[in-house]
């Protein structure tokens, strides 16, 4: 247990009111899924100082040393399943969302799919992993960095990563687990209210790929493509080198040859 990860206030109706903070866990997402199979409510969120197995997209790796946040929610969805794939692009506009309300982080936006930037540099990272069985739950899980490595960016993160001490933000993981928590309960009620539809606007306003030109890593295939916009259901809506267009939905996005 670590209840300095506790916030002080939690302005929520119901996500966090059930929450486990802990010193080392090997990912939050494991843990609460397997607390979820033990039981665990609507929104119960776990917390962690430091992850030793932290799970990124795409099976990578995330890196998780202490003083940045590593938080999984638990939502047990009242729509099917199958509607619930647009709540990752829903989270990272959550968390760009508040980085610039709470925190005058203008420049902060979302890469699509569920990346948050800010500049062109990633800040934060969602990964959700659902369940159908024994009952259907999604598990949410956000990286989120606070503090740049001594040291510096390393490896592959080196150019491409930030952390909001960079930005002049000296914020702790509870702090941001307040700030967060809120924004995010009211997306996944509008979310689960009335769809994707709903954050049209926002979309829009913080989808940092819009009007660029990407690199596209597909299982098949590689290409550059102009992004038009996010599409109505979530995908990425791009138009080729010959005026093709089509829609995203896996695969990875790279501005300007960059990783994410
Ligand atoms: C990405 O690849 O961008 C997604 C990274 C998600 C990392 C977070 S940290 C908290 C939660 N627990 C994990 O093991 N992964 C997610």
């Amino acid at each position: 247990m670590n209840d300095r990860l506790r916030p002080s206030v939690l302005a929520t109706s119901w996500l966090g009111h059930e929450l486990r903070a802990l010193d080392d866990t090997a990912s939050t997402n494991a843990a609460l899924a397997q607390w979820a199979v033990e039981g665990a409510p609507h929104g119960s969120t776990l917390i962690a100082a430091r992850q030793h197995g932290g799970r990124g997209r795409q099976g990578r790796h995330w890196s998780s040393p202490p003083g940045n946040l590593y938080v999984s929610w638990l939502l047990r969805p009242r729509r099917a399943m199958a509607e619930m794939a647009p709540l990752s692009l829903v989270t990272g506009l959550s968390v760009a969302t508040a980085l610039r309300d709470g925190l005058g982080l203008t420049a902060a936006g979302l890469k699509w799919p569920n990346d948050v930037w800010i500049g062109t540099r990633k800040v934060a990272g969602v990964l959700l992993e659902s369940r159908v069985h024994p009952s259907p739950t999604i598990v949410v899980g956000l990286g989120l960095n606070l503090r740049t490595p001594t040291g510096g960016w390393s490896g592959e993160l080196a150019g491409r990563a930030t952390a909001l001490d960079e930005h002049g933000l000296e914020i702790e993981p509870a702090q941001a687990l307040e700030l967060l928590l809120p924004q995010a309960e009211r997306d996944i009620e509008r979310f689960e209210a009335a769809g994707l539809a709903e954050f049209t606007d926002e979309l829009h306003a913080l989808s940092v790929l819009d009007g660029r030109r990407v690199h596209v890593l597909e299982a098949q295939r590689e290409e550059d493509v102009d992004v038009i916009a996010i599409a109505e259901d979530g995908g990425l809506r791009v138009r080729s080198s010959e005026g093709r267009e089509r829609v995203l939905y896996a695969g990875e996005v790279h501005l300007g040859g960059m990783r994410s």
